[in-house]
C-alpha cells in the first residue's frame, strides 16, 4: 500500500479527525522527501528509493494521532518528530534487508540487490544521521530518547541472531527481541507525539506503554504474514524468516506444542531451510499448522492489552482511532 495525501493506513471513523490527519500526513510526506536529499544526486536516489516505494507510514501516523491527545497537535515539532521516526525506521530497513538478504521490500528491489551491500548500509547510515540532525531540533531530551531507542533497536536486532541463553525460554527470548527491534520505535512514536503535541505526562506515559505493546504486536503479525501471505499481498518474499532460520512466533509455538505428528516439520525446521524444496515443504506445513491461529490469537490479546492503556485518555475520536490502530495492527494483512 502506498501513502498519499488522501489515504491513511488506518480507518478513522471521525471524518474531521481523518481529514486533519490526512493534511498533516501530506505535510510530513513533503518534509520527508526533502530530508532524504543529499548534495550528491546518487545518494538522493539511493536514500529516496525505499521511501518512494511506498510503505504504510504507521510510525509517523502514530506520532500525529498521539499528538491529538495534547493541546497543540498542530505544532511544527510534531511534524519533525514524525519525520524522525520514519527516517529511523527507513534507515533500519536498509540494514535489515542486508542482514536478511531480502530481494524485495515494499514491492521494490531492495537497495543492496540494486547497489550492493556497501551502498545499502551507508545509505542506512545516511538516513539515520539525517534523523539525528532533525532530532537535535527537538532538544536534548528528544535526543536522549532517540539514542535509547536506537540502542534498543540494535540490541533487538543483534539478539535475534543469537540463540537464547542457557535456561532462557526461547519464546521469552524472542519476545524480548521483538520488543527491542520494533516495540521500541513504535513506543517512541507514541511518546514523541504525546510530548510534542502537549499531552500531560500521565497521557505520555500511557501512550508510550500502548506504543510498546502495539509495536510488538505489529512485529508479531509481520511474523505471521511472513508465513501466511502471498508475496503480492505483502510486497516481500514470503518465508524469508524461515529461510534465514529466524524462529518467529508460529514456529516457536509449533515447537513448544511438542506434538508427535509434527515430527517432519521439526525435522525440516532443524535442518537447512535454504534448500528450496525443504523450505517449500516447511512453509506448507506451517501454513496448515494450528500454531498459526494460536499466534494470531496471541497477537489479538496483546492488542487488547495495549488498548487497556488508553483508559488514561478521555473517550472520543482520538481514543477510538488509537483503539482501531491497535486492532488493525493485530489483524493486518499487509
Ligand atoms: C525488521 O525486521 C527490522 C527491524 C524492525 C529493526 C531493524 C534494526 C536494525 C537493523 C538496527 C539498525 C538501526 C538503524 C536505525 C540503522 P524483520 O526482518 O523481521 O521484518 P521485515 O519482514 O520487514 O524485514
Ligand atoms: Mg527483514
Amino acid at each position: 500500500m502506498t501513502t498519499s495525501s488522501t489515504a491513511l493506513a488506518l480507518p478513522v471513523p471521525d471524518e474531521e479527525l481523518a481529514s486533519r490527519l490526512r493534511e498533516r500526513m501530506a505535510v510530513v510526506e513533503r518534509a520527508l522527501s526533502e530530508h532524504v536529499r543529499s548534495r550528491a544526486p546518487f545518494i538522493t536516489e539511493t536514500a529516496s528509493h525505499l521511501m518512494e516505494a511506498g510503505g504504510k507510514r504507521f510510525r509517523p501516523l502514530l506520532v500525529l494521532l498521539a499528538a491529538e491527545a495534547g493541546d497543540r497537535p498542530e505544532s511544527d515539532e510534531v511534524v519533525t518528530a514524525a519525520c524522525v521516526v520514519e527516517l529511523t525506521h527507513l534507515a533500519s530497513l536498509y540494514h535489515d534487508d542486508v542482514m536478511d538478504e531480502a530481494d524485495l521490500r515494499r514491492g521494490a528491489t531492495t537497495a543492496h540487490s540494486r547497489w550492493g551491500n556497501h551502498v545499502a548500509i551507508l545509505t542506512g547510515d545516511f538516513l539515520f544521521s539525517k534523523s539525528s540532525e532533525l532530532t537535535a531540533e527537538l532538544g536534548a531530551d528528544a535526543v536522549r530518547i532517540q539514542a535509547q531507542t536506537f540502542t534498543r533497536l540494535v540490541e533487538g536486532q543483534i539478539l535475534e541472531t543469537v540463540a537464547p541463553g542457557p535456561g532462557e525460554d526461547p519464546l521469552a527470548h524472542y519476545l524480548d527481541v521483538v520488543a527491542g527491534k520494533t516495540g521500541s520505535l513504535i513506543a517512541t512514536s507514541a511518546r514523541y507525539g504525546a510530548r510534542f503535541g502537549g499531552a500531560t505526562p500521565d497521557v505520555e506515559e500511557a501512550l508510550t506503554a500502548y506504543g510498546e505493546i502495539v509495536g510488538s504486536a505489529f512485529q508479531l503479525s509481520d511474523d505471521i504474514l511472513d508465513i501466511a501471505s502471498e508475496s503480492d499481498e505483502s510486497g516481500k518474499v514470503p518465508g524469508t524468516d524461515l529461510r534465514e532460520g529466524v524462529p518467529t512466533l508460529p514456529v516457536l509455538m509449533a515447537r513448544a506444542a511438542g506434538d508427535p505428528a509434527d515430527a517432519r516439520l521439526i525435522e525440516l525446521l532443524d535442518g537447512d531451510l535454504t534448500d528450496d524444496a525443504r523450505h517449500a515443504e516447511a512453509l506448507d506445513l506451517l501454513r496448515k499448522h494450528p500454531s498459526l491461529d494460536q499466534a494470531r490469537a496471541y497477537v489479538v490479546a496483546r492488542a487488547q492489552e495495549a488498548k487497556g492503556h488508553l483508559a488514561a485518555l478521555p473517550a472520543g475520536a482520538v481514543r477510538t482511532a488509537l483503539e482501531a490502530f491497535a486492532d488493525i495492527v493485530a489483524v493486518r494483512s499487509t
